[in-house]
């Protein structure tokens, strides 16, 4: 019995030497930069009291550079589950004040492990970063380490969810587990991602840049889009990574959440009616339109900072997640450029691997012309979403509030992309171009030719406009299904929903897998 007191006595002892971390120095550097710790952060991420560490005893086995001298706890990561919301989430947290978190053989066999585990149980898996990069004493293992984690981000893609957390430093190729990931969270001037920090940028191209502007959290949030959501802290981070979790389901092969819903299936909403301006240049702001139509008028946005033209979010309608996409008139008139383009088919396929309904909003006038825009392959981009779209299988529901031209009327989902459903506003225009673009094309030399040329073209464009600048046209030939009122949006889409729960929708068999346009 007395030797059984004193095994337990001594593992408790070790158990909460190795829960210290990197020591009160360490830790208090770490809150001097605003930083939490990996185990604070942990704490915030779960519900009360559920999360279970896993594989705390783990040291590394290098002797090479004084790391045989060196004790690095729970060899700088903490791994395990817990539950977020009342759901089961694996995690981990890399701890800075061990050793820099610097990610050496066992430390990534902590990941692995982990990572397994979430794929095996099919839960989401959230990773936490904090870490230096490769553990420079160890070599090679570490490479092989990182290279073992994107491998398994791979192979869990689109099996389950993926949430990356940059709160801290992360360089190198240590950049593309997060850029695998399905969504980046950077907490604002103490997170950090670049290929090569500024000392290398400078070495190697003389560019002087600091680490905020070249890779801080507005610089992917704005710029480059490697990050999806931005946090003032830590905290308010980790608060919006359990908010984001709560519309996803565990596994592609679990039910999309539902929560519970007080609101009428019926409602109305007739602040939608005069929401589209009187001219066809003013601009408004489609987040109104989303917020009407969604629970509570929440939303959760991704990529709210980029590519702003187009809006990516999850709502829920009568308590189930529902993955919106809709192009925003308030910036550059809606319109699809190549960053728009990749936005959206990444959460459009985020969407089907999940099996999230997407409901679309379509009031875009076109691609965006330009040779900035070709040069960057707005094509390629741009048949991103073309792909997205005809590849998904989940009910896919669209709402035309206004403009929908041309190649840009068929990317934002149209019929012939797969929708299962099409409503149009009065206010919609479906057309192959807006009327004065395609009377300048069309009657160039009648124009020129008239008496009265200001006046023929303005004939002229009455004529286009009467034939296509409403929905009727397209309602007549059966390309839309439905021209509805404003406020009756969301109870049609209730009823879609519903209609469409159990939809089943098959693709050639025997086919390895898409090649999407990258
Ligand atoms: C080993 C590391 C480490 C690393 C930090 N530490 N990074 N140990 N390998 N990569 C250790 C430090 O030695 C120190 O240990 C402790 O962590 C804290 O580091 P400080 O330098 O004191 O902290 P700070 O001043 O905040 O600077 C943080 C830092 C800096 C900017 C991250 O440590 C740094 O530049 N580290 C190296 C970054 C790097 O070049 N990594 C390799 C990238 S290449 P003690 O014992 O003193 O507490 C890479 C390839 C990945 O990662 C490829 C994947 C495919």
């Amino acid at each position: 019995m007395g030797v059984t007191i004193d095994k337990i006595k001594e593992f408790e002892e070790k158990r909460a030497d190795l829960l210290t971390m990197g020591g009160e120095r360490s830790v208090q550097k770490q809150h001097d930069r605003g930083k939490l710790t990996a185990r604070e952060r942990i704490d915030l991420l779960f519900d009360t009291n559920t999360f279970h560490e896993a594989q705390l005893f783990v040291e590394h086995r290098s002797t090479l550079f004084g790391l045989d001298q060196k004790e690095i706890k729970a060899d700088g990561v903490v791994t395990g589950f817990g539950k977020v919301n009342g759901r089961t989430v694996f995690v981990a947290s890399q701890d800075f004040t061990s050793s820099g978190g610097s990610l050496g053989e066992m430390h990534a066999k902590k990941i692995w492990k982990v990572m397994d585990m979430a794929m095996d149980a099919r839960k989401p898996f959230v990773a936490l970063n904090d870490s230096g990069g490769a553990r420079i004493q160890e070599g090679v293992p570490s490479l092989e380490g990182y290279g073992g984690i994107f491998y398994r981000n791979t192979v869990g893609s689109g099996y389950i969810p993926q949430i990356t957390v940059i709160m801290g430093p992360t360089a190198g190729g240590a950049v593309y587990s997060p850029a695998l990931t399905d969504f980046v969270f950077m907490v604002e001037e103490t997170s950090h991602m670049y290929i090569t920090g500024p000392h290398v940028t400078k070495a190697a191209i003389g560019e002087q840049v600091t680490h905020e502007e070249l890779g801080g959290a507005m610089a992917h949030a704005k710029k480059s889009g490697v990050c999806h959501v931005v946090a003032e802290n830590d905290e308010g981070c980790l608060n919006k990574v359990r908010e984001l979790l709560s519309y996803l389901p565990d596994s592609c092969h679990s039910p999309v959440p539902v929560m519970e819903c007080t609101e009428s299936p019926d409602g109305e909403c007739p602040e939608l009616d005069d929401i589209i301006p009187d001219r066809a240049t003013r601009s408004y702001d489609m987040k109104k339109i989303i917020m009407a139509i969604a629970d509570n008028n929440e939303m959760f946005e991704s990529h709210e900072l980029w590519a702003k033209s187009i809006i990516v979010a999850f709502i829920r309608v009568r308590g189930q997640t529902v993955g919106v996409v809709a192009n925003n008139p308030k910036f550059t008139a809606g319109v699809l450029d190549y960053k728009a383009s990749d936005k959206a088919a990444r959460f459009i396929r985020f969407c089907d691997a999940f099996n999230i309904p997407i409901l679309t909003f379509a009031d875009v006038p076109g691609y965006m012309p330009g040779k900035e825009q070709e040069w960057a392959g707005i094509i390629t981009h741009g048949a991103k979403i073309l792909h997205a779209y005809a590849e998904a299988t989940v009910p896919k529901i669209t709402v035309v509030t206004r403009k929908d031209y041309g190649g840009s009327y068929i990317a934002m989902c149209s019929k012939s992309l797969g929708a299962d459903y099409i409503m149009a506003w009065p206010t919609a225009e479906i057309a192959v171009l807006g009327a004065e673009g395609a009377c300048n094309i069309l009657y160039r030399r009648e124009i020129a030719g008239a008496d009265d040329p200001a006046a023929k073209r303005a004939e002229l464009i009455g004529a286009y406009e009467k034939q296509f600048n409403s929905p009727y046209f397209a309602a007549n030939l059966a390309i839309i299904d439905e021209v509805i009122a404003p406020r009756e949006t969301r109870k049609r889409i209730v009823a879609l929903l519903e209609a469409f729960k159990d939809k089943v929708e098959t693709r050639p068999p025997k086919k390895k897998h898409n090649n999407m346009p990258l």
